[in-house]
């Protein structure tokens, strides 16, 4: 008998693995290798690509679902096929709806204002009369004493014209004042998005008129 330790059978079963362990036992047992009993973990780097797809996946529809609203923009959505020519925008009802986003806010969706501080446009002069003053007036603003219906007002009316903070532009513009012309019992004629862009570009961008500056207006 040698006594060199590579010969020591203590040493070579100390040399043998768990699976090969278990592999002589089996064959012993007479058992079929069981299969389940070798399963690895999943692969971390499987486990990384699983949470980035999912990652991804819930970023994309928080951002571009649309809240999954029916009413979101669908570009591929056909046209109704009953043939029906898409109605001309009215601009009593467009002007109607700026009035309620941008002016109601002060003026009221009556018109009638709230004295002391913001005039009425029902009736109002300066609605009903020059549209030289009343285009201006909305483009770039109004502050300082105006006289509405003989009454007599100190305070200041924000710009909505092109580049303010409402950012109307001039069809926009034209929409609201023929609305306030044409609503409140005032009766009065329509105004043209040409005539608007016609003074926005004539007088560019200033500041708020006041009512003795428009009053040398025709
Ligand atoms: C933040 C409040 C405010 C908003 C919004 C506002 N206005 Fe005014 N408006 C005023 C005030 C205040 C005056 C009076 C300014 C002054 O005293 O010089 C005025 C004056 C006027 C006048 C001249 C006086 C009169 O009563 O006829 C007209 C016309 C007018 N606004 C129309 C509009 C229209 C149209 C809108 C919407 C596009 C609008 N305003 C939005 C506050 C506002």
């Amino acid at each position: 008998m040698s006594t060199s330790p590579q010969s020591d059978p203590r040493v070579d079963q100390a040399a043998v693995t768990d699976e090969s362990l278990l592999a002589v036992h089996e064959k012993l047992l007479g058992k079929q290798p069981d299969e389940k009993a070798h399963y690895r973990l999943m692969p971390l780097s499987l486990l990384f690509i699983f949470s980035g797809l999912i990652f991804f996946g819930g970023t994309y529809l928080g951002r571009f679902s649309g809240h999954f609203s029916p009413q979101v923009y669908n570009e591929y959505a056909q046209p109704p096929k009953s043939g029906v020519a898409a109605a001309p925008v009215d601009p009593l009802a467009q002007g109607k709806a700026i009035y309620a986003n941008v002016c109601a806010a002060c003026h009221q969706v009556t018109g009638l204002g709230m004295a002391p501080v913001f005039p009425p446009l029902a009736g109002s002069e300066w609605v009903t009369g020059s549209e030289e003053r009343l285009i201006r007036i909305v483009l770039h603003g109004l502050q300082g004493p105006i006289k509405v219906k003989g009454v007599d007002y100190m305070g200041a009316m924000p710009a909505a014209g092109p580049g303010s903070g409402f950012n109307l532009n001039a069809d926009k513009v034209a929409a609201v004042l023929t609305y306030v012309r044409k609503e409140f019992g005032n009766g009065a004629a329509p105004i043209s998005a040409q005539k608007v862009a016609e003074i926005a570009a004539k007088e560019g961008s200033r500041g708020p008129w006041t009512a003795a500056d428009l009053e040398k207006l025709p």
